[in-house]
């Protein structure tokens, strides 16, 4: 197999068929929806005080059935994890020139929450193994100025919450986790999202489950879970009812869930452990057959009470043990039938908005004013670990997903042997 003529030169791939796609979706979930529109009922929120300030009957029914399995006190849901991220941010009254570490390797959703609220974003760098936040480059950003945390458990690696949540209390940080990658993700026998202040969740259509869009945020706090209703739905109408003194950062918006998307969601998430057991089963046997590749590592748990769960399988690509530049190595697995990725995406610093520091139509703030001065903060150079992985590092796949088997998994080995044992014909085929 392996000294056959490369997919990329002309010769004929490891796999000619495309894999099939991943639909959770089944009965359940329609039988659920039709049964909202039989109801006509398709939201239930209105902007008064009372039980329709709260949601429809399936909202409701969905944040308890959250809670229960999370084992949080309060749920709260969104029309996605962005408005639930950005009512987060309020509710922890970030402000103009307040500080917030936040990685540089994630969804920009995990970082504008801040801006929108006049809030400046610190980068810190990820530990090399989890591509999540290293503590102790969190540490080197800590200011006076520094008033929370957004943590990221990226591609559902756990990212180290004792250290994190150590400095956090040393320098009374609250901590916000990013888990639209890790549902029911584990550090150290506890779920992500429960160890934070705040973790937030995921329902898009990318997400291992969905509900076509959507979010939820989990807390302890009851302040805060009420804030994050406020924000959801319009808190500047209701904050006096609800006897707040502090109303900064209450007014907010229409970011509630439908009737539909939350009765999609409570069938979802009777599927979440069946689909993380899936993604783990085959991460397992990947991580096993990669020991046959040198300079492809996959990623490695730091305990064994962590639970990686494989939003998208992520491997350590070492170019000079494998012997062909990154890109290239991705284009022919790719012209193998393979769906490789390199990357994931650019620095979040390296983005317009950072670069040019303009968030806002007027002037440069929150990142340059009377609040605030993050000159220099964003230059290239400032996460090398995150700059490395970008640019030569990481490779990835959407590999270890239902209804993917064993065989799929055969492929993508396979394909990066074939590839490696035909690495002299390639350069010499790209060299002319
Ligand atoms: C790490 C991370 N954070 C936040 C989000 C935002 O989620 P949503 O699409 O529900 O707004 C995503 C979605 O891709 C994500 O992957």
């Amino acid at each position: 197999m392996s000294e056959e003529k490369l997919g990329i030169l002309g010769g004929s791939p490891v796999n000619s068929e495309p894999w099939p796609e991943t639909n959770t979706i089944g009965d359940e979930e329609k039988k659920a929806v039709l049964a909202v529109l039989d109801s006509g009922l398709l939201s239930g929120f209105r902007a008064v005080p009372g039980e329709d300030f709260w949601g429809g009957p399936q909202v409701r029914e969905l944040e308890a059935e959250w809670s229960a399995y999370f084992g949080a006190s309060h749920s709260v849901s969104f029309n996605s994890l962005t408005s639930g991220l950005f009512a987060a941010i309020g509710a922890v009254r970030i402000g103009p020139g307040d500080e917030v570490i936040v990685s540089p390797y994630t969804m920009a959703a995990s970082v504008t929450c801040v801006v929108a609220y006049g809030g400046i974003p610190v980068f810190a760098d990820l530990e090399p193994e989890s591509y999540c936040l290293d503590p102790a480059s969190i540490e080197e950003q800590i200011t006076p100025r520094t008033k929370a945390i957004v943590i990221v458990h990226l591609f559902g690696y756990p990212a180290d919450m004792d250290s994190i949540m150590e400095i956090a209390t040393r320098h009374h940080l609250t901590v916000i986790e990013d888990c639209a990658q890790a549902p029911a993700g584990e550090y150290r026998g506890r779920y992500v999202g429960t160890i934070g202040h705040i973790g937030g969740f995921s329902l898009n259509r990318h997400k291992t489950i969905q509900a076509g869009e959507g979010g939820v945020m989990i807390t302890e706090d009851s302040d805060l879970a009420l804030r994050m209703q406020l924000i959801r739905n319009h808190g500047e109408v209701v904050v006096e009812s609800f006897g707040l003194e502090d109303v900064a950062n209450t007014f907010g918006g229409n970011t509630r869930m439908t009737e539909m998307e939350a009765a999609v969601a409570r069938e979802q998430l009777k599927k979440l452990d069946g689909l993380n057991s899936a993604r783990i089963g085959l991460a397992a046997y990947l991580d096993r057959r990669l020991s046959e590749v040198p300079g492809i590592e996959p990623q490695r748990l730091q305990h064994v009470n962590d639970k990686h769960v494989y939003y998208l399988y992520a491997m350590h690509y070492d170019e000079n043990v494998v012997g062909l530049p990154r890109d290239l190595f991705v284009e022919a697995v790719r012209a193998e039938g393979v769906e490789l990725r390199q990357a994931y995406v650019r620095p979040i610093y390296l983005e317009p908005m950072f670069q040019q520091k303009r968030a806002f139509s007027k002037g440069n703030f929150p990142f340059i004013s009377e609040f605030h001065n993050a000159k220099g903060a964003y230059d290239k150079g400032i996460c090398p670990v995150t700059e490395a992985a970008y640019e030569r590092e990481l490779i990835f796949g959407n590999f270890a997903r239902w209804p993917l088997t064993k065989g799929h998994m055969d492929q993508i080995i396979n394909s990066f042997q074939k590839v490696i044992a035909n690495r002299n014909v390639l350069l010499a085929a790209k060299a002319v």
